[in-house]
């Protein structure tokens, strides 16, 4: 059922669900006219809580704000995720990639997720937030034990159920924001202007300086978005290529299909699933009449299954072109760091095929998958490599 929800638009492109009481946007036409809507569908999700909202929870965080804070929250991070940002990590991204490999190259069997999937993209992202290289095991333990409890959740679970797995998600959340204060604190007491934090720090928001808080938020947002989801990428276009062994050796001998190879696994293994919208008004989208104040579930994966949209959408094709795929999103909240979850997945992808002559997933140990309904990807994947 899994697979199923994430990888195939069902009869119609907006449905509804009497046990989840949410509307569900399967079709790629109807996903793109939901998130090209902030107005109406709008990302600040608390609108929806009946205690209103808990605005020290969400102020800072780019995905749950609304413009017009999110127009202008945006361009002050922006500038840390430019094409020349990302070409300048780069050698530091190659070296990482190396160095982790080091570790398993010469052995015939390994974790292809804790040996690489797992610390690069944590890495990568506690160095955008300058955390001190010693405590960046304390991010990867909790941010899966986080998915690892949210996962457990179901939205057709009862309320009772779904309020203990969230205490139980919030555990590592709490330590996790903890820690993020005092590292902001730090950060401010140092006063640096020259890393992404210390320039948060002295920056202003609507003529008002970035409380601790908003920095603390966006830090926590920036875990969140850039590491487990680049996790999935890199696991997931090993598994797609396992599937395919055709096409991983065209891949192999031509490295500039290595792009497109990357632009096919997000299409047909989205490690987003889906996002969350709130209506807040009344509107009509493929024929559906949606009333205010609805929750919206936009299925990436199956929009990105669209027979519509892609031709033959059930088959993987590292030379599909063009590729529109929506897994980095669209609109407003268009993925910030696509272009260095690309790379991170470029450089993760050509040093596996010059390191490695051969690797294929171990048929002793089938891989594992995250548990959340909201992710697609690959948790545990066992490799060998002769
Ligand atoms: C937004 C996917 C990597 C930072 C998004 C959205 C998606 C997405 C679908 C839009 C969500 C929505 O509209 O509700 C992914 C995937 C990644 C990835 C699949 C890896 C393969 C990264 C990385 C970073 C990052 C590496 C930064 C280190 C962000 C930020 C936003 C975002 C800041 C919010 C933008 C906004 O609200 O304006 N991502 N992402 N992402 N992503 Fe990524």
């Amino acid at each position: 059922e899994h697979f199923w929800l994430h990888g195939r638009a069902p009869g119609h492109p907006v449905e509804f669900d009497e046990k989840t009481n949410a509307w569900n946007v399967y079709g790629y036409r109807e996903a793109v006219e939901v998130l090209s809507t902030p107005q109406v569908f709008s990302s600040h999700m608390a609108r929806l809580l009946p205690m209103g909202a808990d605005e020290s929870f969400t102020e800072g965080d780019l995905l749950q704000t609304d413009p017009p804070d999110h127009r202008e929250l945006r361009k002050l991070v922006g500038h840390a995720f430019t094409p020349k940002v990302v070409a300048d990590l780069e050698p530091r991204i190659t070296a990482l990639t190396h160095e982790l490999l080091d570790a398993v190259v010469g052995r015939d069997r390994f974790d292809l997720m804790t040996s690489l999937a797992y610390p690069l993209p944590v890495t990568v992202v506690a160095e955008l937030l300058s955390i001190p290289a010693a405590d960046r095991h304390l991010f990867e333990g909790w941010m899966t034990q986080m998915v690892l409890s949210l996962g457990d959740v179901s939205m057709e679970d009862d309320a009772e159920d779904q309020e203990r797995i969230f205490e139980a998600g919030m555990v590592p959340m709490r330590k996790m924001l903890e820690y993020l204060r005092e590292h902001t604190a730090e950060c401010r007491r140092r006063g640096e202007r020259d890393d992404l934090l210390g320039r948060l720090a002295s920056a202003e928001l609507g003529g008002r300086r970035l409380s601790d808080n908003h920095i603390v938020n966006f830090a926590k947002m920036l875990l969140i978005a850039g590491y487990l989801t680049t996790t999935m990428l890199i696991g997931n276009t090993v598994l797609c290529l396992d599937s395919y062994p055709e096409q991983a050796a065209r891949v192999r001998r031509d490295r500039s299909l290595v792009p497109g190879l990357l632009e096919e696994s997000m299409r047909f293994m989205s490690p987003v699933a889906a996002t969350y919208r709130a209506t807040t008004a009344e509107v009509e989208i493929a024929g559906r009449r949606l009333d205010a104040g609805q929750l919206v579930m936009v299925w990436f994966g199956a929009a990105n299954r669209d027979p519509r949209q892609f031709a033959d959408p059930d088959v993987f094709d590292v030379a599909r072109g063009p590729n529109a795929h929506l897994g980095f999103g669209r609109g407003i909240h268009f993925c910030l760091g696509g272009p260095l979850a690309r790379m991170e997945g470029r450089v993760a992808m050509n040093l596996l095929f010059d390191r490695f002559p051969k690797f294929l997933t171990d048929p002793d140990n089938p891989p594992t998958f995250m548990p959340g309904f909201d992710t697609t990807g690959v948790a545990t994947l066992p490799v060998r490599t002769s």
